[in-house]
């Protein structure tokens, strides 16, 4: 795969090296932003249809990328909407404890801890080991063998958002199966730029932002639920996920019914006709390209760059545990993070500070430029310190 960078309108003297905390937008994408919001301009021109057409493409679109249902899809203005709803309705017979990761995102966080406080259940934090050449292999393992009979939930990231630590989901899935545990997966930081598959992983809730990896705009994502949540309570009441919704004229006859699978998860006022023409476009961009080029186009990039940290003392996760389009690195001892970061900032470098990491999130519009230009940064202060 080639370049993409013709598509997005970064500026020529900058490297952005950040779709983790927010993608650029494609200009394809920004179009239909504009579009829709012109369409407001006479509103005598929005049909009725027009509050469910394109919802209904885009659910569709999102269950081809991660081979679920699209009735299973719901239209989520975050992660932590789409994240609530699945972890308040994981049925409370189901164990006497959940588990997470440590530094997990605070959008599963905090859902997760609230409802075991709320009912008596244990948060098990599963932590990484101390120092190890595999930390994410045996990060994986301990969290492996921390599910038992008694696990109600798990909530993890697909892969850990500070640092690209891959979580092996196929295996979590396999497990949580065997012992009656729901599986929730926050997929932000990866749905998009890696390969998931709901069905194979076993996953029941799959919840994901769209303005990082699925390069939507702000205020919007997208979520799959299993079947098993077919009947739980959503967070609010909108009468666009009622089985009358369609029927204008009679919406006070007001039914008991929701719309079949996951429909009762979206938000209010879910035919958002700025946002969904947005989204929409930007997942079609990302059918075109792929989903698997995506993830080895950032990883034959960045191998240069693996290559170099390596061979200088930095911390990194071997291969098999790391993501190619979100990673981390530590510093070797005697390199001082604040000069480093004030180089990165002078060389117009973005990149995260996350936890002890410095986060690197490439993306298809990222060069071989961007990469050289983040190495000759690490070797100036390297020399420096
Ligand atoms: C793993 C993960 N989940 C979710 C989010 C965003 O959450 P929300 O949509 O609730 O703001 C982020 C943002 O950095 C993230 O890294």
């Amino acid at each position: 795969m080639l370049p993409q960078k013709h598509l997005f309108q970064l500026p020529e003297d900058g490297h952005y090296l950040n779709c983790a905390y927010m993608s650029p937008l494609l200009k394809g994408v920004e179009e239909a932003g504009i579009a829709g919001m012109q369409k407001k301009r006479n509103p005598a021109k929005i049909r009725q249809e027009d509050f469910f057409a394109e919802a209904e493409t885009v659910r569709a679109k999102f269950g081809q990328l991660v081979n679920g249902h699209p009735a299973q899809v719901a239209i989520i203005p975050s992660a932590s909407y789409g994240l609530q709803s699945a972890i308040s309705n994981i049925p409370l017979n189901n164990g006497t404890h959940a588990i997470t990761v440590s530094e997990e995102f605070p959008s599963d966080y905090y859902p997760l801890k609230s409802w075991c406080t709320r009912f008596g259940k244990d948060l098990i934090v599963i932590p990484p080991p101390e120092s190890s050449p595999e930390k994410g292999k045996i990060w994986n393992e301990l969290l492996l063998e921390a599910i038992n009979p008694d696990t109600a939930a798990v909530v993890i990231s697909s892969i850990h958002w500070t640092n690209g630590t891959l979580f092996d989901l196929g295996k979590i899935g396999a497990r949580c199966k065997a012992v009656g545990a729901l599986f929730i997966v926050d997929g932000t930081q990866s749905v998009g730029a890696l390969p998931i598959d709901v069905a194979a992983f076993q996953i029941d809730a799959l919840v994901c932002a769209a303005y990082k990896w699925l390069l939507g705009p702000y205020s919007i994502g997208l979520a799959w639920y299993s079947p098993i949540f077919n009947h739980g309570v959503p967070i609010e009441e909108s009468w666009l996920n009622r089985t009358n919704a369609e029927n204008f004229a009679g919406l006070t006859n007001y039914v008991d019914d929701y719309k079949p699978g996951a429909a009762r998860y979206q938000v209010g006022e879910s035919s958002n006709f700025i946002l969904l023409p947005m989204l929409h476009a930007a997942l079609d961009q990302i059918a075109a390209w792929g989903v698997g080029n995506i993830q080895q186009y950032c990883r034959q990039l960045t191998t240069p760059l693996l290559d170099f940290l390596i061979k200088n003392g930095f911390g990194v996760e071997v291969e098999s545990y790391r993501a190619g389009h979100l990673f981390g690195f530590s510093l070797p001892d005697g390199l001082d993070r604040s000069n480093l970061l004030a180089a990165f900032q002078q060389n117009n470098i973005f990149v995260s500070l996350r936890g002890s990491s410095i986060r690197v999130s490439p993306h298809v519009y990222n060069t071989e430029t961007d990469i050289r230009a983040l190495i000759g940064v690490l070797e100036e202060v390297s020399t420096r310190s």
